[in-house]
């Protein structure tokens, strides 16, 4: 199906887009000269008109290391706008998460199927579950949307929690509060909690995973022994420079709220920031950046070894969740299985596939295919199927080079509890079990 204008007009607007890089950074950006106010954040009156206003990401007293603010300077104020009203919710559910039982057992999807004509990035959000409560800031959810339209007249916040949209199919330009973002299949964009944006296809459609974070912001894990450089690196997180909409007019405004979505219709477009500083700021990253690490010896490190993102809770080293990408790498080990071991883990782990396939899985009725997804609960005993565990085992090991596939997780210290739509989707896969049936013994003593 070709792209619409709409579509071209994105796609045009997202080849012309410049960033400022580094993540956390105390960026700064004005699209008029003159508009960013120096040497103090709110001036008498701040230059040419506009309105300063505070952005905060974090309670005032956080530490410094963690504090998350941004300053906006804006054609009008946020506070300018008309009562909210209860929308209904579409597919989009929220944390506590009481439809279902927690659900011990392996589970795999396929993608969702496709949305009806019309249907945009926020109406095609669909949550498979979560954990945690979003009015106490804790836990995650997860989210799968498909869309084949733009947002138009409309823009989306979450108060909840930031959102890690991870596109699996057709690119997405971002009209953020703080800017223009163009965001790939291969890349994914962090939207922090509060932020507002519309999103733009720039393919005819769109489809992919979101990370609903309702905890600490994500941030680059410590580095440890592995020293300085590393893993993520943070100059490849990009952050758009200030670009606005100056646009009278009906603009619908959705917000995400402790679970439910209300809508106001402002007179004007909220996306009219014209200056801005601050270290709350929407990114993207392509996850092609990633520095790979992994053994030069034997056996493999923890699949923790490839978190690009993670929320740390009060207890050091355990994350609300942690978002994992398995990208192209070398396997060197030498008398090593070397697809990800069998393990149960305390840990909870949905893993989605952006493209191509993923080493530890071939078969299963179905399959692990892009746009689906899996989930391994707390403690579920699971590994590589039947299949890869012979080839593995019989495996001559030369150098190998997996380059086939991008597939990450979203690892959470909560068991995932599902949503009614996702323990009934007709896209749930069953005889997921299958997979690990036909690992015989081979010990006879
Ligand atoms: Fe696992």
């Amino acid at each position: 199906m070709p792209g619409t204008d709409n579509d071209e007009q994105a796609r045009k607007t997202a080849e012309t887009l410049t960033y400022q890089p580094g993540f956390g950074n105390e960026h700064s950006s004005e699209a008029t000269p003159g508009a960013l106010p120096q040497g103090r954040n709110s001036p008498q009156r701040a230059p040419l008109g506009l309105y300063a206003e505070q952005l905060s990401g974090t309670a005032f007293t956080e530490p410094r290391h963690t504090n998350r603010r941004s300053w906006l300077y804006r054609i009008r104020p946020s506070a300018a706008h008309p009562p909210f009203t209860r929308v209904d919710n579409g597919g989009l559910r929220g944390a506590p998460f009481t439809e279902t039982v927690p659900d011990p057992n392996r589970l795999r999807w396929n993608p969702l199927p496709e949305p009806p004509a019309g249907t945009d990035f926020l109406a095609g959000l669909w949550t498979l579950g979560g954990n945690g409560d979003a009015t106490q800031r804790t836990g995650m959810a997860i989210h799968l949307y498909a869309a084949n339209s733009s947002m138009t007249d409309r823009v989306f916040s979450d108060a909840d929690g930031e959102l890690l949209i991870v596109p699996e199919r057709g690119g997405l330009l971002l009209r953020t509060e703080f800017g223009l973002l163009r965001a790939e299949p291969g890349h994914v964009a962090l939207i922090p909690r509060g932020i507002r944006f519309r999103v733009e296809l720039l393919d005819a459609t769109a489809r992919g995973y979101v990370c609903e974070n309702y905890g600490r912001p994500f941030v680059l894990p410590d580095l440890g022994p592995i020293g300085a450089n590393g893993l993520a690196n943070a100059r490849d997180f990009l952050a758009p420079v200030a670009a606005y909409e100056d646009r009278e007019g009906p603009v619908q405004v959705v917000n995400k709220f402790c679970g439910n979505l209300w809508a106001a219709t402002y007179d004007h477009s909220p996306l009219d920031v014209v200056a801005w500083h601050g270290n709350h700021v929407p990114y993207v990253y392509d996850l092609r950046r990633f520095n790979v690490l992994g053994t030069i010896s034997y056996d493999h490190p923890d699949p923790s070894i490839f978190t690009v993102l993670t929320s740390p809770s009060d207890t050091p080293g355990l994350a609300g969740v942690d978002f994992v990408v398995f990208a192209p790498r070398w396997l060197v080990g030498e008398d090593t299985f070397r697809p990800p071991y069998f393990h149960r883990n305390v840990m909870s782990e949905y893993m989605g596939l952006i493209e191509g396939a993923y080493d530890a899985k071939t078969a299963g009725e179905g399959g692990f295919v892009p746009g689906g997804g899996s989930l391994h609960n707390m403690m579920s005993a699971h590994g590589p199927d039947r299949e890869t565990f012979d080839r593995a085992s019989a495996a001559e090991l030369r150098p190998q080079k997996i380059d086939d596939g991008l597939a990450f997780m979203f690892e959470t210290r909560w068991p995932v509890t599902l949503t009614g739509q996702a323990a009934g989707a007709g896209h749930l896969q069953a005889g997921y079990d299958g997979v690990w049936q036909g690992l015989e013994r081979h010990y006879r003593p």
